[in-house]
């Protein structure tokens, strides 16, 4: 059963409002991601059966994203050989902190691509999957060279107006 060439899971329908960003930012490369909410604690069967199963489902990235004891990337690494992006949730008293070492921490043997915490981090997940899938998909990769492109011009646009203040 074919379910994507991306996956993006999280902990808690809690994560949708962040990781909303990252679906957003994959559907404007035109991808359809597998979207799921599974936890590495409350229901640690369905995340090993996800992650066996994810490379023959047609699944190139997983994203997983989790706040708090943050263990779904890890989890999810463990049981897969594809490439899993951890994106560590702002969430419970410790502001993400405690998420950002459990995704960044992993030993040795089993990586995880640890990004930014909350938003940008969901938002760069979408990027870098994008990034690796773009290494065998050209007209991937030339929107991601659009994109970066854009970027540039914008942050250009953003400097001559400043410029432009500056002179007055
Ligand atoms: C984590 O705990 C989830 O990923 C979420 O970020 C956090 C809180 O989950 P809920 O209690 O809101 O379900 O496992």
């Amino acid at each position: 059963m074919l379910i994507g060439r991306v996956a993006v899971v999280f902990g808690s329908d809690s994560d949708w409002k962040v990781m909303e960003k990252c679906v957003e930012q994959l559907r404007a490369f035109g991808e359809d991601p597998h979207v799921e909410v599974m936890s590495a604690h409350r229901n640690p069967d369905r995340v090993r059966a996800f992650a066996n199963a994810a490379e023959e489902n047609g699944v190139e990235v997983i994203i997983a994203a989790a706040g708090m004891s943050n263990a779904l990337a890890g989890a999810i690494a463990a049981n897969t050989c594809l490439p899993v992006i951890g994106v560590p949730m702002v969430s419970g008293s410790m502001q993400g902190m405690d998420a950002l070492l459990s995704t960044v921490q992993m030993p040795s043997g089993v990586p995880v691509a640890c990004v930014s915490l909350g938003e940008p981090g969901a938002k760069n997940a979408a990027l870098l999957a994008i990034q690796i899938i773009a290494r065998h998909d050209e007209k991937l990769a030339a929107a991601y060279r659009n994109f970066r492109a854009d970027q540039a011009k914008r942050v250009e646009a953003k400097n001559a107006a400043l410029q432009e203040r500056f002179r007055q």
